[in-house]
This record gives C-alpha cells, sequence and structure tokens, in this order.
C-alpha cells in the first residue's frame, strides 16, 4: 500500500497527543534527549529521514504493522522494542532503553501514529532500503566521490561538522550496525545523499563512495560474533560471525 504518513495537524489532543509529540522529539533530539543511552553524535532521524517519513530510508510509516517478526540477526521473534532497541545499541552505540519506561512507550506510541491505517503485516512501498544489485566498491574512487560530493556536509575526515552527523569514527555509529555493511550503506546513498542532491549518484558510485566509508574505524559491538545464529549472515557483514556458513565473507 502507499506510503501516505499523516500531517502533524492530525495529532490528536490531550495525553495521547503528548506522547506522541514526545516520541518524535526523542527521535529527532535523541542524543539531547537521552544521552545514557544514546552515546553516538547521530539521531535516529539521521538515517530514518525526515522524521521517519522518507520513502527508501527505513520509513516509520507502517512500522506498528510489521512487528512483532522473525529477525535473521538474533536468530529470534522480535517485538517493535527489541527492534528499536538494537538501532539503539547498534546505530546510536548506546544502551537499550528500558522496555517499560516512558520513553520507549512514547516512541512506540509515535510509530503506531505514523502506521495508522496499515493493516498488520501489510508492506507499504518506500519501506525499508532499496536492494540494488550487489557491486564491488573501489575505496580509490570512492575516496574522490567522498572529497567531491560528501566532505563539505560530513567534514574532510567524515567527522560531522553543525550541519551533518559523523560517518566513521568514535562518534559514529558502530560496527555492529546495518549501516557499517556494504549494502545497506550503498542503498542508503543511493536514494538519499548528498543530502541536497539526492539520486545524483548511481549505483557504481554509491558502492565506491560506501566502500570507502566503511573502511574507516569506528566503535566496536561486544557480541557481534553471536549475530545470525543460524549460519545465514549477509555476505557483507563487516565482521566474523561465530555461525558463519563460510570463511570468505567477501566485503562485496
Ligand atoms: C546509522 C543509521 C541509523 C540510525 C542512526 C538509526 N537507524 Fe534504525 N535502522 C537503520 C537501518 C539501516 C535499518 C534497516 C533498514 C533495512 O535494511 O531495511 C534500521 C531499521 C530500524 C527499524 C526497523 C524498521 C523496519 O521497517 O522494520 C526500527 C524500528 C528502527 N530502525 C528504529 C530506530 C530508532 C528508534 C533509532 C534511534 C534510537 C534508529 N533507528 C537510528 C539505520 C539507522
Ligand atoms: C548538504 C549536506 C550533505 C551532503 C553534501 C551529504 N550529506 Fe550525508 N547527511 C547530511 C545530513 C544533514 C544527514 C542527517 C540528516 C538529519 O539529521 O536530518 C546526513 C546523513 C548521512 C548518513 C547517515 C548518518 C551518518 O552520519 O552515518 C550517511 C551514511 C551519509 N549522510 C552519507 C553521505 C555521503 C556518502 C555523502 C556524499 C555522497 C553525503 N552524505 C553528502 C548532509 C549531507
Amino acid at each position: 500500500m502507499p506510503l501516505r504518513p499523516p500531517n502533524d495537524s492530525e495529532i490528536p489532543a490531550g495525553a495521547l497527543g503528548a506522547s506522541i509529540r514526545r516520541g518524535h522529539a526523542l527521535l529527532a533530539a535523541t542524543r539531547d534527549s537521552l544521552p545514557a543511552f544514546a552515546v553516538s553524535r547521530l539521531r535516529c532521524v539521521s538515517c530514518h529521514l525526515d522524521d521517519g517519513r522518507r520513502a527508501h530510508a527505513s520509513p516509520f510509516v507502517g512500522v506498528y504493522a510489521r512487528y512483532p517478526t522473525y529477525n535473521a540477526r538474533s536468530g529470534k521473534a522480535y517485538t517493535i522494542e527489541d527492534r528499536i532497541n538494537d538501532c539503539f545499541r547498534r546505530s546510536l552505540n548506546g544502551r537499550a532503553l528500558p522496555v517499560g519506561s516512558a520513553d520507549m512507550r512514547d516512541v512506540v506510541v509515535y510509530f503506531a501514529w505514523l502506521s495508522r491505517g496499515v493493516p498488520v503485516g501489510a508492506a507499504v512501498e518506500g519501506q525499508g532500503l532499496v536492494k540494488l544489485t550487489p557491486l564491488a566498491g573501489d575505496t580509490t574512487r570512492g575516496r574522490a566521490i567522498f572529497g567531491a560530493q560528501c566532505a563539505r556536509c560530513h567534514g574532510a575526515d567524515g567527522e560531522g561538522t553543525a550541519v551533518a552527523p559523523p560517518l566513521w569514527g568514535r562518534h559514529s555509529f558502530n560496527i555492529g550496525a546495518g549501516m557499517s555493511r556494504l549494502r545497506t550503506a550503498a542503498a542508503f546513498i543511493r536514494f538519499n545523499m548528498p543530502f541536497d542532491r539526492p539520486g545524483s549518484l548511481d549505483d557504481q558510485q554509491s558502492f565506491d563512495v560506501a566502500s570507502f566509508v566503511i573502511s574507516h574505524p569506528r566503535p566496536d559491538f561486544a557480541g557481534k560474533e553471536n549475530d545470525w545464529p543460524n549460519g545465514d549472515a549477509p555476505p557483507d557483514v563487516a565482521y566474523p560471525t561465530r555461525h558463519a556458513a563460510a570463511p570468505d565473507t567477501a566485503r562485496h
């Protein structure tokens, strides 16, 4: 079904509306609001663009109707809170929000409001990221693209600036985050970056610059070797897993 997010003007009055607004605020100012849980300099909407409304940037429209579901990375049935906490622990390099907390409730309430009218289990156009045909990335070409197209906002050393968050280094997402995988990063960049000219890079350029971005050091994620316990890790996972099916985890 179409991706049709509600407008802020449709937020109801009263306690429900206050919870929706607070959930939205937590995603937009994650680090200021939840410093103990969000350690990186990223916020949730650094990747889930337009407050979680943008197609092909893993929008939150319909996300409430997609859970509980099976999660291959953990090999478990996942609630929406489990999935939220994966992004806190990996993408924000932080800690899990207590599931019974008011903060978690507000985030879930915001997701439910954005998902209004989407039936349980239904797919929404533009959900997730686009699945590109995998290509090998060339970091030398990627470095040139980065210098020409990304550094002016993300900083010459990818460290982040006042206008854009860090792409690597100790203030960025950690190695366990989906964005540290080549295919995921390339798919995000292909349709969303440069921020002011989305869609201007072709598939190969997106893989090149993504491979350059993920070739840099970033925080570790303790226990990452336990991911994909059923041996079905995708080939672009940036670290060996204990249950890896084959030793050739080629990074493309
Ligand atoms: C560094 C980028 C990044 C940041 C920051 C980030 N996420 Fe994510 N998030 C992702 C990616 C990548 C996916 C998986 C997209 C895919 O492959 O479909 C994802 C998926 C999700 C999903 C599941 C979406 C679905 O359709 O099933 C939820 C829920 C989520 N993130 C919540 C959050 C929350 C809450 C925060 C802030 C605490 C956050 N994310 C911060 C990158 C990020
Ligand atoms: C005009 C400024 C601008 C340019 C140019 C730009 N970005 Fe971004 N980028 C942003 C902003 C702003 C965000 C976060 C959006 C938000 O917080 O609302 C972002 C987010 C990201 C993210 C997810 C968050 C993170 O820090 O990891 C990645 C990855 C990314 N950009 C990669 C790139 C790449 C690669 C290029 C070059 C091809 C690029 N960007 C060019 C402004 C820019």
